[in-house]
């Protein structure tokens, strides 16, 4: 399935209030997706933007999506980008629907599909590669260190006993048998934070991000503005902590911005969502 083009951006008003777009401004939509964000960007004229994502299946959407505009593609991690001279730079962080929606992604628990969880499906290492050829004890800290996942011990001995797993289901269900039985059915699948530590490990989502804060603020005019959206705490950390240290930086959100209770319902994925931003000196 592929999602439908309405896909709703997050927090739209507060990334364009944040960003100011004006006619001549260029801007960096570092994480296209399927192309929302970008394509509120460009309803101001005469405007200029650059647009990455290292899923070439997303590009490909978004480009669709804004047939007719003028702008410039990159496709890759956006941590390696090149660099450019930027009055406003976006990253809204994480996966997509497009990965969540399409079982053959494999980054669902709800679906049957192959252990991928790859962004870029051009590269090597997948969530089978990880979850197959790890050592237990490797488990256990990317478990904890990218999930936070309660009884990551237990859960990653089930692992190396049952293993090699393929698809997203059995391996579901394995995380399932693995908690004690109080944990099993509750709100909340034992495999969500299994699966969001498979992901980020799978994608070094951290270091990408670590990577890129690093380098975005020098791609910023004077004044030019960087905006990042989070959706769980690990990338919140890194975000708010990489804004403070950098002296380039201005902070103009000293507490990050969340959805109002209103789009927090309409739009679910948007629940998490915090919003930091800075200004180039
Ligand atoms: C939450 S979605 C963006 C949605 C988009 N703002 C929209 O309105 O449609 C995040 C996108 O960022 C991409 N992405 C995640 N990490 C990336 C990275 N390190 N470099 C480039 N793209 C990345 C994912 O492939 C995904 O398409």
């Amino acid at each position: 399935m592929i999602p439908d083009e309405g896909h709703i951006p997050v927090l739209p008003q507060e990334v364009i209030a944040v960003l100011q777009p004006e006619s001549g401004g260029h801007f960096l939509d570092a994480t296209v997706g399927l192309g929302g964000h970008s394509e509120l960007l460009l309803q101001t004229p005469h405007i200029q933007l650059t647009a990455i994502d290292r899923d070439a299946q997303a590009l490909a959407l978004a480009q669709q999506r804004l047939q007719g505009y003028a702008v410039t593609w990159w496709q890759g991690n956006y941590a390696d980008f090149p660099g450019g001279e930027f009055d406003g730079i976006l990253a809204d962080l994480g996966v997509s629907s497009l990965h969540l929606d399409t079982p053959a992604r494999g980054f669902s628990f709800r679906h049957a599909g192959p252990l991928d969880m790859r962004m870029d499906q051009g590269q090597g290492t997948t969530a089978a590669t990880l979850v197959n050829q790890a050592g237990e004890l490797d488990l256990v800290a990317l478990l904890s260190r990218y999930g936070e996942v309660p009884f990551a011990r237990r859960i990653a001995r089930r692992i190396v006993q049952n293993r090699p797993f393929t698809d997203t289901l059995t391996l579901a269900e394995t995380i399932r048998q693995a908690v004690p039985p109080a944990a099993r059915y509750g709100r909340i699948h034992p495999a969500t934070q299994v699966f969001q530590a498979l992901r980020i490990a799978v994608n070094e989502e951290l270091t990408s991000l670590e990577r890129f804060l690093a380098r975005a603020p020098a791609w910023l005019k004077p004044g030019g503005r960087l905006v990042v959206i989070s959706f769980h705490s690990l990338e919140d950390r890194i975000v708010k902590w990489a804004f403070r240290r950098d002296e380039r930086l201005e902070i103009l959100t000293p507490k990050p911005i969340t959805p109002t209770a209103e789009e927090r319902q309409q739009n679910p994925r948007s629940r998490s969502a915090k919003l930091r931003a800075a200004r180039r000196w």
